[in-house]
């Protein structure tokens, strides 16, 4: 990786320009990789770059990305035939199955055979996505975790399709990103969310039935623990939103009472209280009351 000059290695395409495409997008510039970005409104589009300036000068600010060099070039698109010269694709798209299984087909159309193909699903299988794409050896799974610029560690996943060659373009990238990528293999969830979005739920529950608030549970995690966030911050932090889509599909993948969905969290949804990104979930943020 240079500091001098774009890494001319990467190009790569994200498609979903929401919290992770953003952030991702934000990673990749900051480490000098160009970046082309695909959702479906221009309105999307204008947010997400407005967006990556003011995480860039927070992560340079903070000594998680480099302070000198290049940032790379970000172009944005709403089509997606305007992937094709990429060198690697990540989708973070909805945590929606079938919606998923048509924005990589679709991604995998546009580009050339051979192209690293990354899903970076919370929860869905590798495999149950890789015969959406032409090539399944061709697809693996990345799990950056939130937000993406300030934490350099992710679940690199090798789904049992995935072939040597895309995991050691994967590794590549990775390295070029500035992120250490731990091999977990497929399933539902992988590692991080298998454990972490149960935990949310069950904290969920705790605070439905009153046995604690939201701040004394994660007081609980983070003093007793030393855990750095407790559990309902970070739900917040991921979006509630995603954590009940997460939770579906680990429920239905599992079919494991543990996973479904708590009346509490599918309230929240319902209000449009997702946490930082709406101003209010469990905790409230930026101003707004309550
Ligand atoms: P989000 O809801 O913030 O963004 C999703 C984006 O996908 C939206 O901008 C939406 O317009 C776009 N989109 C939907 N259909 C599309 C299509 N056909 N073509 C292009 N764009 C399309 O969701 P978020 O939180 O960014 O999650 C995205 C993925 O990353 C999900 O699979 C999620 O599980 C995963 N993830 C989320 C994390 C988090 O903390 N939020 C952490 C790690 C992974």
């Amino acid at each position: 990786m240079s500091d001098t000059v774009n890494d001319r290695r990467h190009r790569l395409a994200v498609i979903g320009a929401g919290v992770m495409g953003t952030g991702i997008t934000t990673l990749a510039l900051g480490r000098g990789i160009d970046v082309i970005l695909v959702d479906v409104s221009e309105d999307i589009l204008a947010k997400a770059r407005t967006a990556t300036a003011g995480q860039l000068r927070l992560a340079r600010m903070m000594g998680k990305l480099p302070r000198e060099g290049a940032t790379g070039e970000l172009v944005t698109t709403t089509r997606v035939e305007d992937i094709a010269d990429a060198t690697a694709v990540v989708e973070a798209v909805t945590e929606l199955a079938p919606l998923k299984a048509k924005v990589l087909a679709e991604a995998s159309a546009a580009v050339a055979p051979g192209t690293l193909l990354i899903s970076n699903t919370s929860a869905v299988p590798i495999d149950e996505q890789a015969d959406s794409v032409a090539r399944p050896e061709d697809l693996v799974g990345i799990h950056f975790m939130n937000p993406p610029y300030l934490i350099h560690t992710a679940e690199l996943i090798r789904g049992p399709r995935s072939g040597e060659a895309a995991l050691a373009e994967a590794r590549a990238l990775l390295e070029a990103l500035g992120q250490h990528g731990v091999v977990v293999g497929d399933g539902p969830g992988f590692v991080i969310n298998r454990i972490l979005q149960r935990m949310i739920n069950e904290a969920a529950r705790i605070v439905a039935e009153g046995v604690a608030d939201p701040a004394s549970v994660d007081a609980a995690f983070e003093g007793c623990l030393g855990h750095t966030t407790g559990p309902l911050a970070t739900a917040d932090l991921i979006g509630l939103d995603n954590v009940v889509d997460s939770l579906r599909v680990l429920h239905e993948r599992t079919g494991d009472a543990g996973y479904e969905p708590c009346a509490l969290l599918l309230e929240k949804v319902a209000a449009g209280d997702f946490g930082r990104k709406t101003g209010r979930g469990f905790f409230a943020y930026g101003g707004s009351t309550s």
